[in-house]
């Protein structure tokens, strides 16, 4: 089974502000370049709304422009809200410099433990 990967921006548009409002399926996503990576969160927050591609990216970190809750960029988890962001999966082809979206949300992560336990 493929994932249905769909094309929302290219890292040229995505490069010059490091933050891209795209549209995927009717559903607003913010595209947030940071640390050499590409990621994207739903965005629309999930406090009041607000638009998280006008937020301000510091130190992993996502931070909305309404109430300065603060997103981890790998999971868009808060935690001192204990919230979750809804995130979506990325893929960029660096070849032709295509940035793919997954337009199925992630399973949302709360992170429960600092460490997985294996046995
Ligand atoms: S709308 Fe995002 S923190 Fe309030």
């Amino acid at each position: 089974m493929s994932q249905p990967w769909v094309a929302v921006a290219t890292t040229r548009e995505l490069a010059r502000r490091r933050k891209l409002r795209v549209e995927l399926d009717g559903t607003a996503i913010a595209l947030l370049q940071a640390g050499g990576k590409v990621y994207a969160f739903a965005d629309l927050c999930v406090h009041q709304d607000r638009s998280l591609s006008k937020g301000t990216l510091l130190h992993g970190k996502l931070i909305c422009p309404g109430h300065q809750w603060q997103f981890d960029l790998e999971t868009g988890y808060e935690a001192d809200q204990d919230r979750c962001q809804p995130t979506y999966a990325v893929r960029v082809d660096e070849d032709s410099g295509t940035v793919y979206v997954d337009p199925t949300p992630r399973t949302q992560q709360t992170p429960q433990a600092p460490e997985e336990v294996r046995t």
